[in-house]
Order: C-alpha cells, then sequence, then structure tokens
C-alpha cells in the first residue's frame, strides 16, 4: 500500500534558526525558502536531500496544530514522517477499514498534494502522513 519514504516532519520553534543550523552545521545546500501553509496551521521549509526530504514545521496562526508538540518539546523534535500512496482517498479508506484513526479529509498539504494524518495511538506512537504522489 506505502509507497516511498517522502520526508521526515520536523517541529521546530524558529524555522529561521533551523534552516541556519540545517545549511551552516550540517551542510545541507538545497534548501526552500519558507512559507506559511495557512490550513494546516505550519509554515514550511523543505531540505532537499538525494534519498527525500527533511520537513521543518514552525507553527502558523493561532490554532496550530503543532504548539502543543512545541510545548512538550521547547526544542523542536521530530514530529511525523510521510510515505507516498497513489490514491489518497483509497489509501484513506482503507486505513480506515484497518481500524486506523484517520484524523482528517484529504487537504492539500505542502507538495500541493492530497494528504491525511494517521493517530499515532494507532501507529506505534508514529504520526503518519500519506501523500497522494505527484505524478497521480
Ligand atoms: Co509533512
Amino acid at each position: 500500500m506505502i509507497g516511498p519514504l517522502n520526508h521526515v516532519g520536523i517541529a521546530v520553534p524558529d524555522i529561521n534558526k533551523a534552516i541556519a543550523f540545517y545549511r551552516d552545521v550540517l551542510g545541507a545546500t538545497d534548501i526552500t525558502e519558507p512559507k506559511p501553509l495557512p490550513p494546516q496551521g505550519v509554515s514550511y521549509a523543505f531540505v532537499n536531500l538525494p534519498s527525500g526530504q527533511v520537513e521543518l514545521i514552525e507553527p502558523y496562526g493561532d490554532s496550530s496544530p503543532i504548539t502543543r508538540f512545541l510545548e512538550k518539546n521547547p526544542k523542536g523534535g521530530q514530529h511525523h514522517i510521510c510515505f507516498e500512496v497513489e490514491d489518497i482517498h483509497a489509501a484513506s479508506m482503507a486505513m480506515a477499514e484497518r481500524g486506523m484513526r484517520v484524523l482528517n479529509e484529504p487537504r492539500i498539504g505542502a507538495h500541493g498534494t492530497p494528504v491525511v494524518f494517521l493517530h499515532p495511538g494507532d501507529a506505534g506512537g508514529v504520526l503518519i502522513e500519506l501523500m497522494e504522489s505527484a505524478a497521480h
């Protein structure tokens, strides 16, 4: 069912500091400019690597879903992992049929394709994002 690992999502309190860390300390050379994604309540930037991406996410707006995560993890931390699927609606229905709590209706994510999130309580403690592949 799941396809490639697309990205690892890292919640950060300050996205510009996080970008500076990935660029100046880790030496990443391809990092996108931060952009707000109001429907998701985050600003994001991608660290592009040959094997995939790290998605840096900072709270955006008053009711960001990552505010509580950052209260518990003030320095930031690994927030979710994202797998690609061919068809987000089919994947979402299959997950629900297998007893997973699907946390949202498919909505457009940072890559411009629809995404859903699966409850970490049903997934070994990991918040999983499923993202429809761009090619679909
Ligand atoms: Co993500």
